[in-house]
């Protein structure tokens, strides 16, 4: 990435479905290239929090900045594909009747740029996730680990500002998930883009995050410091 990464801020987010409070005026900031893994038990908030930093959800209380620039609030709320975001499900959400390389390639098509520039950047993309060589391949013929590379391809292809991950690596075994998510620990340091990553998983959010916040209830209950932030002494 070039420019300056984008700090996140959220500031007294209150969500309720119905008459079940899942998120109690939560404050949370997410300093710009750094990455913050939230973690906590089922049910607490977690995907509801990622939802509304994508667009998904409204906040009934509360703000979210991103950098300067008011994302989010009761009032006003900017659609998910003006947010400057990238975004990595558990699922992976492939289109099956694409190839590796036109999934990856899509958020360039939606943005109309030139075929070589998108051919292009869809082979540096798949590249940097190590699968440069399926790029003609469909879903169905790759392995859980590929396809999840292949979504967080797609994620990175049009340089978000911000990448949100709910848990990318919980469908996949034990070895190949600690091999993961050393690789995108790696990748996040080299894109030095914003992150929120999602998981139950203490281990994978010491490997992938800067910072972690324990959730539970809907509350920050802890903030752990796993690497000093730039400009911190160690
Ligand atoms: N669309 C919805 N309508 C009603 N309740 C919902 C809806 N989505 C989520 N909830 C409830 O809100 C709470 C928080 O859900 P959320 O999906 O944010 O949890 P989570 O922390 O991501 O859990 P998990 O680790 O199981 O994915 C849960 O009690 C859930 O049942
Ligand atoms: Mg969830």
């Amino acid at each position: 990435m070039n420019r300056a990464p984008l700090t996140l801020d959220l500031k007294g987010i209150h969500y309720a479905f119905g008459n079940q409070t899942v998120l109690h005026h939560l404050d949370l900031r997410v300093e710009g290239g750094t990455t913050v893994a939230l973690l906590g038990p089922s049910g607490c908030g977690k995907s509801t929090l990622l939802k509304l930093l994508a667009g998904l959800l409204q906040p009934q209380q509360g703000e979210i900045h991103f950098g300067t620039r008011l994302i989010a609030s009761l009032r006003s709320a900017l659609p998910p594909e003006q947010r400057d975001i990238g975004m990595v499900f558990q699922d992976y959400a492939l289109w099956p009747h694409m190839t590796v390389a036109q999934n990856v390639g899509f958020p360039l098509l939606m943005r109309r740029l030139p075929t070589a520039e998108r051919l292009t950047k869809t082979m540096i993309a798949l590249e940097r996730v190590g699968l440069a060589s399926l790029a003609l391949r469909r879903p169905a013929d790759l392995s859980g680990g590929q396809q999840q590379r292949v979504a967080l391809a797609r994620a990175i292809i049009a340089e978000p500002g911000i990448l949100l991950f709910d848990e990318p690596l919980s469908n996949l075994d034990r070895d190949l998930r600690e091999s993961l998510s050393r690789e995108m620990s790696g990748l996040l340091r080299q894109l030095n883009t914003t992150a929120v990553y999602v998981t139950h998983d203490q281990g994978e959010a010491e490997v992938l995050a800067d910072r972690i916040v324990h959730l539970s209830q809907g509350s920050v209950t802890a903030i752990q410091a796993v690497r000093p932030l730039s400009g911190e002494i160690a």
